[in-house]
């Protein structure tokens, strides 16, 4: 492992009635990153929250020091590029989507970048990885979904660990800094395993939130990770 470890609590667990309080108590207990599960009731079956509640909670996602910390927007909708570029205006800092959501792959990590936001691509459990033989010099984050997307709570799909272990190859291969991220069913008790066939940015919801003691849960992972 050659980079600091992120863990990026998903706000699709928290208490949607106190998002602003909540954004702050999980930075507060540690969290690295915010991740802002997009859902559009049409790429999956869920409905979740758009640009706005992205543009709300942007002045709340910062240490009690003023340190800004980066919204990891994850697009879980189809057509992509209209509204990745509402999110990338709404304050997000790094944006991935599914390919299999765009028409045009390239056109939309583009779309992305070209508005100073860092694009990533997204893999479903049953997703081949091979359009990264042809963007990943483009990308600045892949993510592996370790559970079907749409919604929180999930077991983790065992079989990411061999597809995190071949991202993590591609990754070392090509000269760009790139973060590989997982995502669905990362818990205390298996996070370390994860971090071992190569991933370094961890998306835990229902572990984190579902647990009245945030803080003790993130520094339970970073522990996890170290020993
Ligand atoms: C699922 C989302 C995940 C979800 C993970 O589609 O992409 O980010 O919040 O939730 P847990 O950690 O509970 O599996
Ligand atoms: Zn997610």
């Amino acid at each position: 492992m050659t980079k600091t470890c992120r863990i990026a609590p998903s706000i699709l667990s928290a208490d949607f009635a106190r998002l602003g309080d909540e954004v702050k108590n999980v930075i507060a207990a540690g969290a690295d990153w915010i991740h802002f599960d997009v859902m559009d009731n049409h790429y999956v079956p869920n409905l979740t929250f758009g640009p706005m509640i992205c543009q709300a909670l942007k002045p709340h996602a910062k240490t009690e020091a003023g340190v800004a910390v980066p919204i990891d927007v994850h697009l879980m909708v189809q057509p992509v590029d209209a509204l990745a570029a509402a999110f990338a205006d709404a304050g997000a800092d790094y944006i991935s989507f599914h390919p299999d959501a765009s028409g045009h792959v390239h056109r939309s990590i583009q779309a992305i970048k070209s508005k100073g936001c860092k694009a990533g691509l997204v893999f479903n459990p049953a997703e081949p990885l091979d359009v990264l033989d042809w963007v990943i010099d483009d990308i600045d984050l892949i993510l592996i979904m370790s559970v079907n997307p749409g919604f929180g709570g999930q077991s983790f799909i065992d079989s990411a660990l061999r597809k995190i272990e071949a991202v993590r190859e591609r990754i070392d291969a090509c000269a760009k800094d790139i973060r590989l991220e997982v995502d669905g069913g990362i818990k205390v008790d298996n996070i370390r395993r994860v971090a071992d066939a190569g991933a370094d940015t961890f998306v835990a919801g229902s572990a984190i939130f579902g647990q009245s003691d945030y803080q003790s849960v993130v520094r339970a992972m970073r522990q996890a990770l170290l020993s």
